[in-house]
């Protein structure tokens, strides 16, 4: 065993990635890369220096392989709660940032994986990826979230054949089934992903903040309190220098700068 931490953090650019980096247990999520994921997507959130970030897994032979099966067989049923609270949180890190954040998936991509995928606002995926619930295949349900994500990405029909057989299917099922955004070349899905976050960068700071929030609290919404809340938010876009900036550089014919303001 190295003493490598088993999350890393690095800014390119205005890029964070934040690795999960336990590639000899195929990046098997226990409490504690659980732990140090929700401190490194924090503080990826915090830096300023960022403006998307990538969420991916050490190695190409798993984005992450499931709950670490090994700690979660030793769980009380009052430990197994906090964990699958404790893994459902990091969704909630995720929006905290608020951020794009996208997964870039090489390999297996199961389990507590598949789920931490989902909890991403983007998927970018090789074409070896391997993506399952196979949770039933142990006695167990999804826990971090794939019961209710799965359905809301690809309908409840597919969602509920893939937990219910626990089968695996590939990156280009899940593409086609709109798990996967874009579908990248072998073993080119962080660079992949990285180019999708360029797509990103040049765009209003404030704007794409508002976009995630506007999108996934209004999906928990009655349509009609979300069309309101669309409204709200569309409304205090008026108030940024990013919008000022955004329509005077279309109207003088120039490439927007945008402040973040
Ligand atoms: N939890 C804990 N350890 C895991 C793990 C998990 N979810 N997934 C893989 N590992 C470990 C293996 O135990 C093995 O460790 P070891 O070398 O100490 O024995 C190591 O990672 C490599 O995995 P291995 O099974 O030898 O690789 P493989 O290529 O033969 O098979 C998988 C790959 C993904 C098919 C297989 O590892 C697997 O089925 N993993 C569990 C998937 C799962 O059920 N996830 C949902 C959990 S809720």
């Amino acid at each position: 065993m190295t003493d490598q931490p088993v999350v890393l953090r690095e800014t390119e650019g205005r890029i964070a990635v934040v690795t999960v980096n336990r590639p000899d247990k195929l990046n098997a999520l226990n409490r504690e890369v659980i732990g140090a994921l929700a401190r490194e997507i924090e503080a990826a959130g915090k830096d300023p220096e960022a403006g998307v970030i990538v969420l991916t897994g050490a190695g190409t032979k798993a984005f992450v392989a499931g709950a670490d099966i090994r700690e979660m067989a030793a769980l009380t049923p009052v430990e197994a709660r906090e964990f699958s609270r404790m893994g459902q949180g990091l969704g909630d890190v995720i929006d905290a940032t608020g951020k794009p954040v996208i997964a870039a998936i090489e390999g297996y991509t199961l389990g507590g994986g598949c789920e931490l995928a989902m909890m991403a606002h983007l998927r970018v995926a090789s074409p070896s990826a391997k993506f399952g619930q196979p949770e039933v295949g142990l006695g167990l349900i999804p826990g971090f979230g794939g019961t209710q994500r799965l359905a809301r990405l690809v309908g409840e029909g597919r969602a509920l054949e893939m937990i219910l057989t626990g089968k695996m299917i590939d990156a280009e099922t899940a593409h086609a089934w709109g798990l996967v955004n874009r579908l990248a070349r072998e073993r080119s899905a962080l660079e992949e992903a990285k180019a999708l976050a360029g797509e990103i960068l040049d765009k209003g700071p404030v704007a794409i903040r508002f976009c995630l929030e506007a999108v996934r609290t209004g999906l928990s919404m009655p349509l009609e309190e979300a069309l309101e809340f669309e409204a709200a938010l569309f409304g205090v876009t008026f108030a940024t220098e990013d919008m000022k900036e955004g329509t005077g550089a279309f109207l003088e014919k120039r490439r927007p700068s945008f402040p973040g303001r």
